[in-house]
């Protein structure tokens, strides 16, 4: 153990260490060449072991006897635990009651925002501001080092085209180029280029690999993808997650291909280590060794060594490493070099952390009550509300004008726990300011719940047992109905506040049909009777089907669950003081049955022919989405005008310049997102119709233009090919400059190289 190192030491440590000079990994692997020397092989195991402990349960077991563990050595780290009282005092242990003062790992589900909430990943990517969901990230890094945290389960990256699957929430939906973008930015935030800081915390990309696309969409379940999809569409954001530093890398529940992850060498090994590269830590999910049994894939024993030799370093909370890998090792079944192997990246992060010369990283209840829920974070945290939703339909309703007589309803119109949503572990959602509450502090409006969240008790059976808080109204729901029609009658504007209960989306809260709730809808229904103007705000955790809703709302707004800000950030919005900025990184069916359904679809030899029986369709609805990926509207309208080309052919280093003109056409200030997409017309392989490759947010005053260009070479044209070479392939190109992937807005040029 080394001992506190004088200030100057600690400043040239910190400059090495952060650099990731060769002098700084020289003298890592002398301290830990030296710690490791002096370790036993139970002591080695012991590292490898991650239990849970403390106030949440985010799987089906709790890890017993932990703080006596950490006092034999026998843990590496622990999760769901914070507060800097239950640091310090777990770290106390470690530090002075182990043989060898190795200090511990505090993990924790940071997933938007540790006390401070920022809306639910999906509606943050819906920002398209990296440098934004980058802010979010940092602030969540500074609030959970000072609640004594050093690493958290996060960026969740996982590609997802399936809404039915619960966990589309967590992520930055379904496109590998903004998802890359959004996971470099996750990263860089949380780390904020050297762990060794205080106020850094390692981050986790997760879930790797492919867990996005379970089938049925039904969480935890198979996956089956051909390497082509998979290396093209769904690897890229883990790949940028590790090109960005990420420290760690959680394994994911599925099968890939047959084989689980938590024991796929091909993934854990080949791929993540050989080609990619990846020096850090690689963590199992909740219990997912011991799973492997259910997998099919052997006993403890066999399920153990499996793992372990596969390349998955630290186990969480199954301790099967910690009692079948010591009787492994002497039976020769695990070679003590991979045990050496797994306890020395977990003993590097700490080293990186700087946990050896500072277990406590500093925290006081003095620097977490400052960062805590400061001032600066509330604003970022309206902010990314405000820039997260997305308006969906409005026929000229919104903004709304204070003078008219507004009827506020719906059960999450005044709700707190559900706006910080789903995965939102140490946030406090009394703390979090409801729409209705945002209201009053200006005026008053009329207000009628209107309908419970549900009436379906089977769902409420289902979800409140595991803090799903849905607590049906003492008024019965035909009054709560009558009471909402009758002031509706009486009102100009009506807005319904309505969507999911949280506990629908996350984990575990997968769908077969993902409509709004039956009393909800009944609800719409019966105020679309009055004949009143109305508007739909939205919060959920995944894209719904919104036909009826569409053809039948004068305006939708997406709200997401936006977080600790929601009430304020959605006031704003409804009043025009703020624009809905966002743009959707999910597709929204028509129906559940058109799932999954993407932009970037391979075309059919068949395509959509409405003249043709004969044709890639359905007998029923369209092929289009309801709202395509990319989509949302503004308070003012933009024009983009055809695209230009420098040049009709590209070179082999070479690179052209595809312009656009960007104008303001409305009355109001507003903010476009422009996005590129380029189709490769023939290739090798077939090749997406469109692929998102290049997007910039512009606000403009009215009647303002500017030209936006971007720059193409042949390095945006890439893909893998049959054989897995990443390349391009000369031939013919279209390129699509619009605001949405649905754009038409195209020109075309040739590679040759
Ligand atoms: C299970 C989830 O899949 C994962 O995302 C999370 O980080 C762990 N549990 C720890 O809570």
């Amino acid at each position: 153990m080394k001992k506190i190192l004088s200030a100057t030491v600690v400043i040239c440590l910190i400059f090495a260490s952060c650099k990731n000079s060769k002098d700084g990994n020289a003298e890592m692997d002398r301290f830990i060449d030296d710690l490791m020397s002096k370790m036993t092989l139970e002591e080695k195991i012991g590292q490898l072991n991650l239990p849970t402990i403390g106030f949440d349960i985010t799987g089906p077991v709790l890890s017993k006897d932990v703080e006596q563990k950490i006092e034999e050595g026998l843990t590496g780290g622990v999760f769901n635990t914070f507060t800097p009282q239950a640091m310090l005092k777990l770290q106390e242990i470690a530090i002075t009651k182990t043989r060898l003062k190795i200090p511990l790992l505090f993990g924790y589900d940071v997933i938007h925002g540790h006390k401070t909430i920022f809306p639910i990943p999906l509606g943050l990517s819906a920002s398209w501001d990296t440098a934004l969901i980058r802010s979010t990230a940092r602030a969540a890094a500074l609030e959970a080092s000072a609640d004594g945290l050093n690493w958290v389960f996060s960026p969740m990256v996982d590609i997802a085209r399936d809404p039915r699957w619960g966990r589309v929430s967590e992520g930055a939906g379904e496109d590998a180029f903004l998802g890359s973008a959004v996971a470099r930015a996750m990263v860089e935030g949380y780390q904020d280029g050297c762990l060794r800081k205080n106020t850094s915390v390692m981050a986790c990309v997760k879930h790797f690999a492919l867990y996005g696309a379970a089938e049925a969409g039904r969480d935890y379940n198979t996956v089956d993808m051909s390497e082509v999809k998979m290396y093209n569409e769904y690897l890229p954001p883990y790949k940028a997650a590790i090109d960005a530093g990420v420290g760690s890398l959680m394994a994911s529940f599925n099968t890939v291909n047959g084989i689980p992850a938590t024991c796929n060498t091909r993934l854990l090994t080949d791929l993540l280590r050989r080609q990619w590269n990846f020096k850090g830590v690689v963590v199992s999910d909740y219990t997912a060794i011991a799973e492997l049994e259910n997998h099919g894939l052997g006993n403890r024993q066999e399920v153990s060594a499996l793992s372990i030799n596969a390349g998955t370093d630290m186990d969480m909370v199954s301790e099967y490493y910690l009692t079948q890998l010591p009787a492994l090792v002497r039976e020769g079944k695990v070679k003590e070099s991979v045990i050496d192997i797994a306890c020395r990246r977990i003993l590097e992060a700490k080293y990186k952390l700087g946990l050896f010369d500072d277990p406590y990283r500093g925290v006081s209840q003095e620097r977490a009550d400052k960062e805590i829920m400061s001032a600066d974070k509330l604003a970022l945290s309206k902010e990314a509300a405000i820039k997260s939703m997305v308006l969906l339909k409005n026929n000229g309703v919104l903004p709304l004008s204070k003078d008219k007589k507004i009827l506020f309803t719906g059960p999450l119109a005044d709700d707190h726990r559900n706006l910080i949503g789903n995965w939102s572990g140490a946030g406090d959602s009394k703390k979090s300011v409801s729409l209705w509450e945002a209201l009053l502090k200006e005026r008053t409006y009329m207000y009628a719940k209107g309908c419970n969240l549900t009436d379906d008790k089977t769902l409420i059976d289902k979800l409140n047992p595991h803090d799903g808080q849905i607590v049906p109204d003492d008024k019965t729901p035909q009054e709560l109905l009558q009471e909402a029609v009758k002031m509706a009658r009486s009102a100009d504007v009506v807005v319904a506040v309505l969507g999911e209960p949280f506990g629908m989306g996350g984990e575990a809260a997968s769908r077969s049909n993902i409509g709004l709730l039956e009393n909800q809808k009944t609800l719409l229904a019966e105020l679309k009777k009055t004949g009143k103007p109305i508007v739909l705000v939205l919060m959920n955790s995944r894209p719904l089907t919104l036909e009826w809703e569409d053809k039948n709302m004068d305006a939708i707004l997406e709200t997401w669950y936006s977080g600790t800000m929601a009430g304020e950030a959605i006031k704003d919005v409804l009043f025009g003081n703020a624009e809905p900025e966002g743009r959707l990184t999910i597709t929204f069916p028509r129906n559940t049955g058109q799932i999954p359904i993407y932009y970037s679809y391979l075309n059919t030899g068949r395509p959509d022919d409405e003249n043709q029986k004969y044709t890639s369709k359905y007998l029923d609805c369209p092929n289009t989405p309801l709202y395509p990926f990319g989509y949302g509207l503004s308070y003012t309208q933009f024009e983009i005008s055809p695209v230009t080309l420098s040049d009709t052919t590209l070179a082999e280093n070479g690179s052209l310049e595809a312009t656009v003109t960007l104008t303001n056409k409305g009355t109001r200030r507003g903010t476009e997102t422009v996005q590129l997409y380029i189709r490769d017309l023939t290739g090798s392989i077939s090749r997406p119709v469109k692929e998102l490759k290049g997007f910039e947010k512009v606000t403009l005053e009215p009647n303002e233009s500017r030209q936006i260009t971007f720059t193409v070479t042949p390095e945006i044209l890439k893909f893998y090919n049959a054989s897995l070479q990443y390349t391009v392939e000369q031939g013919d190109f279209n390129i699509y400059i619009g605001n949405s992937s649905a754009t038409e807005n195209k020109t075309a040029f040739t590679y040759k190289p």
